[in-house]
């Protein structure tokens, strides 16, 4: 009797203990795998782990996440959806009207997250007046970012205009140098299209062109000009540009080989993941034009079965937008805090010019959000503008006809 009683306790306390480790748990999709990112992302999940939780990592590879909302897609659609996503802007809304988001308000309003986000974040993670996602941060899209050594070799200041740029690129290939590093895919493509149209359309004409989309700014002179822009930068490219992912274009200028990339500041997370000191090895401004792409990106929860799943979802949403968790983490992304209060004291020049920058652009009216990198646009209407400018970029398409392709691609994407 005593043999089967002492088993039948210790199964129980076998079962206890389990349950006991079992904790905090969540299954993440993003799409976070270059250098700097997967360092990045490494913080949170370090945080994860500290609080107890059990994180199982579903990294997608692919810039700018086309990829990983593909798989996101699938999972939806087999029942089978992840604990946690990286999810941002409209796209929010969109899975929110499927009825597949968790409400997270709990976790927000426990920890004054209306304190401490700027309207312009808080407004994208609500839906309904619930809140739905977490922000991480915010990352600024229209940067130039230069080999300093290549630009002092040859004379060259940082370009303030885009006829500055023209020059500058010109004088670099005729010495031989790759004028711009970039990735042929077609979120590198738009990323470079939407800070040339910040420059030459400025902020209103930006918003009536890509939040608006208002169809005489989609075809109008200024346009024209700025597919004439991205015709001259298609010029300035390597032959071999095609396909490439975009952390390797910021490896050629980090390398020397070519002199400027045109890329959000995700890519300065790869010059401090290699070491490189803003200022010295490598410069960082605005793209010419007034205004601040903006692109938060952040983390929505998805509606799961499970209380360890549930705890995982609510100990993730409560340390993204932890105060520690945004300075450790965007030290290492390059971007800058989504909380208003977090001091900037460890964070170098570009960041102190993007918090800057966005204040003011803030005040001014020009503080936009980032169509290539889905903060403007939902799906179908972002997607439509990219398929033209992509087509455009890589074919001898006149601008003239660009822009009327973008104005039927926009109209037919409705
Ligand atoms: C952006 C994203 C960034 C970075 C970049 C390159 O859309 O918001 O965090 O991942 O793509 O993949």
């Amino acid at each position: 009797m005593k043999s089967y009683v002492t088993g039948a306790v210790s199964a129980l306390a076998i079962a206890a203990s389990s349950a006991a480790i079992a904790g905090p748990e969540a299954e993440v999709l993003h799409y976070w795998t270059s250098g700097g990112e997967a360092k990045s992302v490494a913080v949170l999940q370090k945080e994860f782990a500290d609080n107890g939780g059990t994180w199982t990592d579903m990294p997608v590879a692919g810039g700018g996440g086309d990829a990983a909302m593909t798989a996101l897609r699938a999972r939806v659609l087999s029942g089978n959806a992840p604990t946690a996503v990286q999810l941002k802007g409209p796209a929010i809304q969109e899975w929110y009207e499927e009825g597949v988001l968790a409400d997270i308000s709990a976790v927000a309003e426990a920890n004054g997250w209306a304190d401490v986000l700027p309207a312009s974040i808080a407004g994208h993670m609500k839906c309904e007046g619930t809140w739905c996602a977490a922000p991480v941060n915010v990352h600024r899209v229209d940067w130039i970012w230069a080999n300093a050594e290549v630009l002092k070799a040859n004379d060259i200041a940082m370009p303030t205009t885009w006829d500055e740029f023209n020059a500058a690129a010109s004088t670099l290939q005729a010495a031989g140098i790759i004028p711009l590093a970039h990735g042929g895919q077609s979120w590198q493509d738009a990323t470079v299209f939407e800070a040339v149209a910040l420059g030459i359309l400025g902020a209103d004409g930006f918003r009536k062109a890509f939040v608006d989309l208002d169809k005489d700014t989609l075809t109008s002179d200024g346009m024209i000009a700025v597919f004439d822009q991205m015709r001259t930068m298609r010029g300035f490219v390597d032959p071999n540009f095609s396909g490439r992912d975009w952390n390797l274009a910021t490896a050629m200028v980090m390398n020397g080989e070519a002199a400027f990339q045109i890329m959000g500041d995700w890519a300065k997370g790869e010059f401090m993941a290699a070491g490189k000191v803003p200022g010295e090895d490598f410069l960082c401004m605005s793209t010419p034009g007034e205004g601040f792409l903006y692109n938060v990106d952040s983390f929505a929860m998805f509606a799961v079965d499970g209380d360890e799943k549930k705890q995982g979802q609510d100990l993730l949403a409560k340390l993204v937008v932890g105060k520690n968790f945004q300075e450790v983490f965007n030290l290492n992304k390059g971007s800058i805090p989504a909380r208003t209060d977090v001091a900037l004291d460890k964070f170098d020049s570009c960041a102190i010019l993007s918090s800057e920058d966005m204040a003011a652009s803030s005040a001014g009216g020009s503080l936009l959000p980032s169509y290539a990198h889905g903060m403007a646009l939902r799906g179908a209407q972002a997607g439509a503008i990219t398929d033209v400018v992509t087509a455009h970029f890589n074919s001898d398409m006149s601008s003239a006809d660009a822009v009327q392709q973008l104005a039927t691609a926009v109209a037919n994407s409705m």
